[in-house]
């Protein structure tokens, strides 16, 4: 989930969200926040071979290898200090069936149909060619493998007490993804993207994560850390193009954080796609 402009070695990228600590520490907190939402019904079988594409900092790398611990996973980024920080995460959690290597999506470096599996999670939200995304990776799974596409959608946030103001920080955010080429309301496109780029039996399966005090944890993982967390981090660049006026901005971040308070509640719904490569 999540604007600003980086260039890296590969291609100049626009990244809505940056690549600083704290956006490393964010996608941590929602990886660990949404474990069981998102990944309960991913596992590989031993001796597959899988592509995570965009693997960041490894926060859902992490998840794959240990949910799939005999499944031999190459995980790529185009960025190299997000792909440093996940060889150590890896390390640290004590991994050995997963190797990084820099690459970009749209030039793999790959033999036609090595992998049998294909993971992608909270990518296409910021790729101007999504479509193109998803026919380079297809071109990379051997017939009958999979894919699995994970994205938000950010239409999707609603909230008690709900705010117009929160709701326009929200817009900031989408409107900042929009003009880096991405689309922060993707996850309600998967159905028609995987179609298009010629998958078969495509299903979606919507994942809606429900917040209110009596789950303390997501309050704090989801709710907090992760959303509001990912709205507020685009304030400087929101303000810096002009979408908005400081003072309704921060009263937007200020309602988000209220609906995590004991009366509040938060919901979101991400979007979990597989198709086959026939
Ligand atoms: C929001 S992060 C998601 C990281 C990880 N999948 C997760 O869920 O925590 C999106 C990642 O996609 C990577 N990315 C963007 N465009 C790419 C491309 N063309 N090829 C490879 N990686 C790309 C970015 O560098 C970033 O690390």
């Amino acid at each position: 989930m999540g604007g600003r402009y980086q260039t890296v070695g590969l291609m100049k990228e626009s990244y809505v969200h940056g690549y600083e600590l704290s956006e490393a520490i964010r996608l941590q907190d929602q990886a660990s926040t949404l474990v069981d939402l998102l990944h309960s019904d991913t596992s590989y079988p031993p001796g597959s071979r899988v592509l995570e594409a965009g693997c960041g900092v490894g926060a859902q790398t992490v998840t794959l290898a240990r949910n799939s611990p005999e499944a031999l996973i190459t995980s790529i980024d185009i960025s190299e200090p997000s792909l440093a920080e996940a060889r150590e995460r890896a390390s640290g959690a004590g991994l050995k069936n997963v190797r990084f290597e820099r690459a970009d999506i749209l030039q793999l470096p790959y033999k036609p149909a090595s992998y049998d599996h294909v993971f992608v999670c909270f990518v296409l939200e910021h790729l101007s060619q999504p479509l193109e995304a998803l026919g380079a990776l297809k071109a990379m799974i051997a017939p009958g493998g999979t894919i699995t596409v994970i994205e938000g959608d950010h239409g999707s946030a609603y909230f008690h007490p709900d705010s117009a103001a929160a709701q326009k920080a929200i817009q900031c955010q989408v409107e900042l993804q929009r003009r880096a080429g991405g689309n922060a309301n993707v996850g309600r496109c998967l159905y028609p993207l995987l179609l298009q780029a010629g998958y078969a039996e495509v299903r979606v399966s919507p994942r809606m994560v429900y917040v209110d005090s009596s789950k303390p944890g997501l309050v704090d993982g989801f709710t907090r850390k992760t959303f509001t967390a990912m709205i507020a981090g685009v304030r400087g660049s929101a303000l810096s193009a002009g979408l908005i006026e400081s003072e309704l901005f921060d009263k937007g971040i200020e309602d988000l954080k209220r609906t995590a308070e004991d009366d509040g509640t938060f919901c979101y719904t991400f979007f979990k796609a597989f198709g086959v490569k026939q």
